[in-house]
């Protein structure tokens, strides 16, 4: 009922050089048993949706203004991801609620515009340790979620990705009982926020997913697929994650 999803952020790394990954990733996957999508730089979305060809590799940005236009140097539509060729588009991602302030407000007004020009919304959200620590995780990104989701979200229109602060980048993974926590209340609070459509939007777990601990997090309940940063970077690095992922969308086909 929930396609499941893989999708790498290349965040601030990569130019027309890295696209050969690209090649290689879809020489490995050509005909992906999951939802596979990458979100290069800005700068890289038109080359990479061209390159793609016919496969089906879904192409994202990393952020959006929510104006479809305007006076805001240096900022970048949601129209005009989608005219380069983007499907996707990440929203509220903690790097951007850290180093340029992003609140839920904003996250909500960025994933509405993805929805505007026709995009889905990868909306981010994630607890930092000392949350964690302080026992307030759930009520973290309870709120987030609430926040953060747009009225009119849909299975269609809009993936969550639970990414903790502390596990981006670091090498540090929650245990799959503290992502089994978290999936299953934002699984229920979703439903309280969107109604129906909550059980068909897709919930991927983020932060330091690996080929070694793909297949252990994709056994959760309620863990759709990953949000990848560092290991989508690789063909060699990510595709046994998508690979990881194959495995346990073919175990659950009926
Ligand atoms: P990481 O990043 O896989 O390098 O930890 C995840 C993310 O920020 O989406």
């Amino acid at each position: 009922m929930r396609r499941r999803l893989a999708a790498g952020n290349w965040k601030m790394n990569g130019t027309s050089a890295s696209l050969s990954e690209v090649d290689a990733l879809l020489d490995a996957h050509p005909a992906p048993g999951v939802e596979m999508v990458l979100c290069p730089p800005a700068t890289l979305i038109a080359a990479l949706a061209a390159r793609r060809g016919r496969h089906p590799l879904g192409v994202g940005g990393q952020d959006c203004h929510p104006e479809p236009s305007g006076a805001h140097t240096g900022d970048i539509a949601a129209e005009m991801l989608r005219d380069a060729g983007a499907g996707f588009v990440i929203v509220g991602h903690s790097e951007r609620r850290a180093d340029h302030g992003e609140d839920d407000a904003l996250v909500a007004a960025k994933a509405r515009a993805a929805h505007r020009a026709g995009m889905v919304a990868i909306v981010c959200l994630g607890e930092t340790l000392e949350e964690r620590e302080e026992g307030r995780t759930l009520e973290v990104v309870g709120r987030q979620l609430d926040a953060s989701v747009p009225d009119g979200a849909t299975g269609g229109n809009t993936v969550i990705a639970y990414e903790p602060v502390w596990a981006i980048g670091t090498g540090r993974v929650p245990t799959t009982d503290q992502i089994a926590e978290v999936h299953g209340f934002l699984r229920d609070r979703l439903s309280a926020r969107i109604g129906a459509q909550g059980a068909f939007v897709r919930l991927l777990y983020g932060g330091s997913v690996k080929g070694s601990n793909a297949a252990e997090i994709f056994a959760v309940p309620d863990v759709d697929g990953a949000l990848v940063g560092g290991a989508s970077l690789k063909a060699a690095d990510f595709s046994p994650i998508v690979a990881a992922l194959e495995e346990a969308a073919a175990r659950e086909a009926p």
